[in-house]
């Protein structure tokens, strides 16, 4: 028996639940031609809520109907990265094998055989640019397209992100079957967003993403945990909800957690005590993985806030503290309520608090407050 949920970030789980509405809206839009505003699509949300394996998802999708799907990395150049390295691959992979010849064979000792495609002398060629390569590549797809994705777009190179932009328009005033979905933090696209050159994000589909409904946070856990041969009972799967609050991450950490003490007990079911066992470990892996990283780099006056914030905080039900006032949050950090509006403004547009009612805020993230009340470092976890 192996366990069949999957904590890890940009692991696709095993049962997927939620965001139907954007995969198919998705598929429609690549089904209906070029043009279709839902081919341009910016996925947000905060860490752990699931925007990589949605881009994953959008991939199959795209590979499903024929697309080619490139995939390029926030990290450095993202045009240059396309142009000299992705695409070409992708041409000689599509190549018919007969117009390969072999340029050089490694030796290395790995085997490596280096091919080109033959053609005329590259010298004489003007340079390649995105433009053109995307062009080849099309023309080697007819009757399907060419998805570009690319994830943690919150760290792209603004330069390159906006000459990424200036082709993908190129392309799709030509009519052609192109498409691009993207996909980062919250608070940095917003920054992102704001800046000229990226117009046409501002336009694309915008997807922020929220926590699962406990129906399929339910599903999720329910489902995995049967087809792996251990379920959850009644009892520990609504404690299991409770615990998960919705948030994608958490969903799969809780199953995992509790699916491994009640295998290790060889139980034939997952009771609510196994779930209440685990508990602690899920909070502390949450504040590890997810909230020591969310609050890297908050000055000190917003980190203050947050854990005046925290300290008042009554601590509510499924991990998510009750709304606090912003008025006691002042008073508590002896500042008057117009001092005290600057940071709360600026944890809102870092996606950590969020306005709850009249003068009230809360954290957005479960556990957080959990989280600044502890150790608020990172605690080894046996
Ligand atoms: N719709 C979903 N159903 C089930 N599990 C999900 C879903 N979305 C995300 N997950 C799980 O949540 C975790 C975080 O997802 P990930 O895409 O890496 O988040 P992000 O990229 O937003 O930080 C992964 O373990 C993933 O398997
Ligand atoms: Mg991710």
């Amino acid at each position: 028996m192996t366990n069949p949920f999957r904590p890890t970030f940009g692991a696709s789980p095993q049962y997927w639940a939620g965001r139907r509405i954007i995969l198919d809206d998705y598929a429609e839009a690549l089904a209906s031609g070029p043009g279709a505003a839902a081919r341009t699509l910016v996925i947000t949300g905060s860490r752990g809520i699931g925007k990589t394996v949605l881009l994953n998802e959008l991939e199959d999708i795209a590979a499903t109907q024929g697309w080619l799907v490139l995939r390029a990395s926030a990290r450095g150049d993202i045009v240059a990265e396309l142009t000299d390295s992705v695409i070409p691959a992708k041409i000689q992979e599509l190549s018919p094998p007969t117009t390969r010849r072999v340029t050089g064979v490694g030796i290395t000792g790995l085997g490596t055989v280096t091919t080109s495609v033959t053609g005329p002398d590259e010298r004489d060629l003007p340079r390649p640019t995105l433009d053109s390569r995307l062009r080849d590549l099309l023309a080697m797809v007819s009757g399907t397209g060419v998805l570009i994705t690319v994830d943690e777009i919150q760290d792209a190179d603004r330069d390159a992100l906006s000459r990424l932009a200036v082709t993908y328009q190129n392309l799709i005033r030509d009519d052609l079957e192109i498409s691009l979905a993207m996909a980062g933090l919250t608070h940095g696209v917003e920054t992102l967003l704001n800046l000229p050159g990226t117009t046409f994000m501002r336009r694309a589909h915008r997807y922020d993403l929220g926590p699962l409904t406990s129906e399929d946070a339910a599903d999720v856990l329910a489902t995995s945990s049967r087809d792996s041969g251990l379920a959850f009972d009644t009892t520990g799967l609504a404690s299991a909800v409770h615990l998960a609050a919705g948030y994608p991450y958490l969903v799969q950490l809780v199953g995992s957690l509790a699916w491994n003490v009640a295998r290790r007990a060889d139980a034939d079911s997952i009771s609510v005590q196994q779930v209440d066992s685990i508990r602690e470990e899920a909070v502390a892996t949450m504040g590890a993985q997810v909230h020591h990283p969310s609050l890297k780099g908050v000055p000190t006056v917003q980190r203050e806030y947050l854990e005046a914030m925290a300290a008042l905080a009554a601590h509510g039900r499924g991990g998510t503290d009750d709304p606090v006032a912003t008025a006691a949050i002042a008073e508590r950090l002896g500042k008057t309520q117009r001092a005290a509006s600057d940071p709360r403004a600026k944890l809102i547009d870092r996606d950590l608090i969020s306005p709850a009612g009249w003068g009230k805020v809360q954290f957005t993230l479960p556990y957080l407050g959990d989280w600044l009340r502890g150790s608020g470092t990172v605690r080894r976890i046996s």
